[in-house]
Formats: C-alpha cells, structure tokens, sequence
C-alpha cells in the first residue's frame, strides 16, 4: 500500500553502548537530533525520533565478566541510566530500543537472511587485527603505530572461520546512488570523505562471530552470533517494525536523518546501505554527521577516561542552560572543545545578558509604563523587517542540520530588540502611546524569539510565553503561521517573576 510520507520527519540517533553510563558526547548527537526533531514538530510534521542502546558484543561481554554478572544483567543496570539521563534532558523520543528486545532480534534474523538469500553472506576464514573499544576489524596499512587509530591501543590478533559479507561487490551500487543523492550526507564534506573511502576499494566484512555466545545468533548456523555492527544497525529497521510489523516499518521507512559522530561514518554511510541494498531495502535518506567533543584536545571517551558527566552539567546550568551550550557552542560537523569557562560563558552573553535580559527588561517596563499591561504591536514596526528575516535564516538553517547558525539568526533578533530598546529608551517615556508603540513591538519579538528558540530552550521558552501572558504550548504552535508579525494580541497580563538565567 502507498504512504504519504511527504508530512513526516524522521530522525534516529546511534545507539549506545552500554558498557558504561552516559557521557557528554552521548548527550551532544542526542540533543541535536532532539532539537531538530522539535524544530520538524513546529512545521507541522509527523516526527519520529528513535534513539536506544547496543548491548550485544565482546565489549559489553567483557565489561559484564568484570563485574561477575551475566552480560544481560549488566545491560539491565546501564540501560536504564540512559534513558533517564534524556528524560533529564527533555528528550523528546518516540521510541527507545534495546538490542536485547525481541522485536530487535527476529528483525536482525530477517535481515541476515534476507542478505544471505541474496547470495552476499559467505563462510570464509577471517586473519587479522580487532579492536574491541572499537569493535571493529583493521588491516594493516589502518593501523598507527601498531595502534587502533582511533582508540590508540594495541589491537588483537583474530583469527577465526566467519561469515563475510561481500562489501567489495557494492562499490559501484553505492557510488551510483551517491551520485544520484549528492545531498546526503550533511555537512558536505563528509561526503567527500565517504566517496573517497569507497573509491580506495571495499573489503568484505566478517558479520559473525563464532568464538562469541553473547549475541543473535545467525538463522543459518547457531553455532555463530551476528557480528555486533551488524546486529546493531539493524536496530534502525528492526524499531521501526522490520520482521515484527512490517506495515508499519513499510509506512515508516526510509528515515530523513541518521545522526551520528564522525567516529562511525563507515559503518553508517559504507557498510548500512550496502546491507540493505542486498536485501532489497531502500538506504535512509540521509545522515547528519557531528564532530567530537574534545576534552583538553582529546575526544571524549570512556577508552580515554576524560568524560564529563551530563547529568552534572544541568546541575550546574540547567536543562535549557545546557541543550543551548551544546547546540550553539559548536557547528554541527566540527569539533568541539568542552570547557567549563566556555560553557559559563556561552550561558552570560547568550542567555543570562541578552534573552534574559530582553525578557526582564520587557516585563520591567510594560510593569511600571503600561500599568502591567502588554500593547499591540505595530504593524509597520522596524523590528518587523528584522524578525521576517530572522524566521527565514532560523528556517533555513535549521534545513541544514546548523543548530548553531539557526540559534544565531535567532539571536539576532534578540540583539535587534534590544538595541531597539536602547535607542528608544522607553524606561525613560512617560506613559503614552509612545511607550506603547516600542513595547508592543519588543513584547512581539520577543513572542516570536520564545517560539523559534523553543526547540533548543524547551522550558525556558514556555515560561516567557505565560510571562508575556499568552496561554497555551509553545511546542503547539506552528511555523510559518505563528511567527508572522503581529501575532502578540496585546491587552494580556505581562508579569516580571524571578530571572530566568541568573548570571554565573
Ligand atoms: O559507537 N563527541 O556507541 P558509542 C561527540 N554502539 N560525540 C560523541 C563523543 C564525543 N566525544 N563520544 C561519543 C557506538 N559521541 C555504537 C553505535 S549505532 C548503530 C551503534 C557520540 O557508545 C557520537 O554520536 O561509542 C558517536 O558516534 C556515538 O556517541 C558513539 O557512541
Ligand atoms: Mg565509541
């Protein structure tokens, strides 16, 4: 049966792994794609947004025997501390999957089979270097010093009878369809780098392990569990309903974005395709790639030890304090230093001296100028012109998987209310239609400002909209029609309440 798909927006982050809590880099891929899957809500799209944990593998095999418990028991003990860290962080999930699920696992049987069938999975024998942080496969000439390269530890030497997918034979199909959805991947220049890769020639991949129990066991041969990139891929089809509810997967899939870091693009954007191309499935439609969070120039990592706690981060700034540091601070794409002075700082100029501020100063004024009461705004205000132009970057950007730009075209109109107040000095009018006119176009701004920040400041933005004394949700309204000028009505209660970002 055929779908319109063309209202709906789905977005999916990587899963985690569970061999040990949530840290801030976790917390960064999950915020972003919360934020644009809020943004996606605001335009009056049907949004899915899909996150959960990988928990099958020789990583989490070896962390479970460490503590001396099942590998199952220790996922039951981790599992749950990532989903409450994003209910913490107004996470907006639809969805929460866990490998060990059995919606997960008949839906990995199929999807094995399915490539099987299709002549692409083969028994061969498997020489060479693993690396278990990574859980992944090197050849040689990848190895720095010996070393994982990304993990820059020593890797094992395996070797094994396994079942090998047969990448190599995808080179061209993956290059043609590249060329034929050159916008992809997000930012641009990752898809260079995937072309690239592609083009140095594709191994094939050993997809089972045999000296391993804890995993899904291929449907062919028990004797083998799936390989735990295998397995936990599919868990971006298997969610949506693939092998479980196969109507509801068909009217589901493809998905707009997978989110992930640069850490596992190969695996995302090279080998995910290629296995369900050889199963007759449809690649996503595209993929938004971040940068890594660094950590006095290291990226975070439970392998490195210099985590940073995210939960400790809202004690410190807040919910909102901390989603906007992370959406702002650094372009999607690049990389990211993580400093507690930047994180200060980002709070006082951004949000304690310039939203707060706005916010204060509005409720300050119409309090003492306009007996507490908010006027109308003027239809053929300056500000007007300003905040047209601020929807539109906000709009654009936030396209573009830019939370960073589409916060700072919002800003802008922040910055243009503000200044527009400190032309007009409106505390210095007496009482009048003056006062009237600049305070109905700033409490306007600032309706508009609290409706394209809410996907980055959920809590925060609602609270300036009963403040300004509108009624309602923010994250009910809808972009374009809500943004227009001149939506505030005017004659509503404005009223100051404690400061919404007290400085640090
Ligand atoms: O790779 N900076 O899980 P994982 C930015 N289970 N992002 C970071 C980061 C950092 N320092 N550290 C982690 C796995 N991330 C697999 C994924 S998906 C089918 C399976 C984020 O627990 C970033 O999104 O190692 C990265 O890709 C992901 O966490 C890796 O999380
Ligand atoms: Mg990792």
């Amino acid at each position: 049966m055929p779908h319109d798909t063309s209202n709906r927006f789905s977005a999916t982050t990587p899963i985690y792994y569970v061999n040990a809590k949530p840290h801030l880099g976790h917390a960064y891929t999950t915020i972003v794609a919360d934020a644009v899957a809020r943004w996606h809500r605001l335009l009056g799209e049907d949004v899915h947004l899909l996150t959960g944990t990988d928990e099958h593998g020789l990583k989490i095999q070896q962390a479970a025997d460490a503590e001396g418990i099942s590998p199952k028991q220790f996922a039951d003990k981790i599992a749950p501390l990532f989903e409450q860290a994003w209910q913490r962080l107004d996470i907006t999930n639809d969805d929460f999957i866990r490998t060990t699920e059995a919606r997960h696992r008949v839906g990995v049987q199929k999807l094995l089979q399915a490539c099987y069938d299709a002549g692409d999975i083969e028994l061969d024998v498997y020489r060479g270097q693993y690396c278990v942080a990574c859980e992944a496969y090197f050849v040689e000439e990848e190895l720095v010093n010996g070393n994982c390269p990304i993990h820059q530890r020593p890797t094992t030497y395996v070797e094994e009878e396994n079942y090998f997918f047969r990448l190599s034979r995808f080179e061209q199909r993956l290059l043609d369809w590249y060329a034929k959805h050159p916008d992809a991947i997000k930012p641009s220049h990752r898809m260079n780098e995937v072309i690239g890769f592609i083009k140095t020639g594709l191994n094939d991949f050993s997809v089972s392990r045999k000296s391993l129990t804890w995993g899904i066991p291929l449907p062919w041969d028990d004797k083998h569990v799936a390989y735990v990139w295998f397995d936990a891929l599919a868990n971006y089809i298997t969610a949506h309903g693939y092998g479980s509810n196969d109507e509801q997967f068909s009217s589901r899939w493809p998905v707009d974005y997978h989110f992930i870091g640069k850490d596992i693009i190969r695996f995302h954007c090279v080998y995910w395709p290629a296995m369900l191309m050889s199963a007759g499935i449809e690649p996503p439609k595209g993929w938004a790639v971040g940068g890594w969070l660094l950590v006095g120039g290291e990226k975070m990592s439970k392998t490195t030890g210099n985590v940073v706690n995210p939960l400790d981060l809202i004690d410190e700034i807040g919910v909102d304090g901390f989603r906007y540091y992370v959406l702002a601070e650094t372009p999607y794409g690049n990389d990211g230093d993580f400093t507690y002075e930047g994180l200060t700082q980002r709070y006082n100029s951004d949000l304690a001296n310039n939203l707060g501020n706005l916010a204060a100063r509005v409720a300050t004024v119409v309090e003492k100028k306009c007996g507490g009461i908010g006027p109308k705004p003027n239809p053929s205000s300056p500000l007007a012109k300003i905040a047209s132009e601020a929807v539109a970057a906000t709009t654009a950007a936030w396209a573009e998987v830019q939370p960073s730009r589409a916060l700072d075209a919002t800003w802008s109109l922040i910055r243009a209310t503000n200044s527009h107040l400190e032309q007009n000095e409106p505390w210095k009018m007496e009482p009048g239609a003056a006062v009237d006119e600049v305070m109905g176009d700033a409490l306007e701004a600032l309706r508009i400002v609290t409706i394209l920040a809410n996907p980055a400041l959920p809590n925060t933005t609602q609270e300036i909209w009963s403040r300004i004394g509108l009624t309602g949700n923010v994250i009910d309204l809808r972009i374009p029609r809500d943004v227009a000028w001149g939506g505030y009505p005017g004659g509503t209660k404005v009223v100051k309440g404690d400061p919404l970002f007290p400085r640090r």
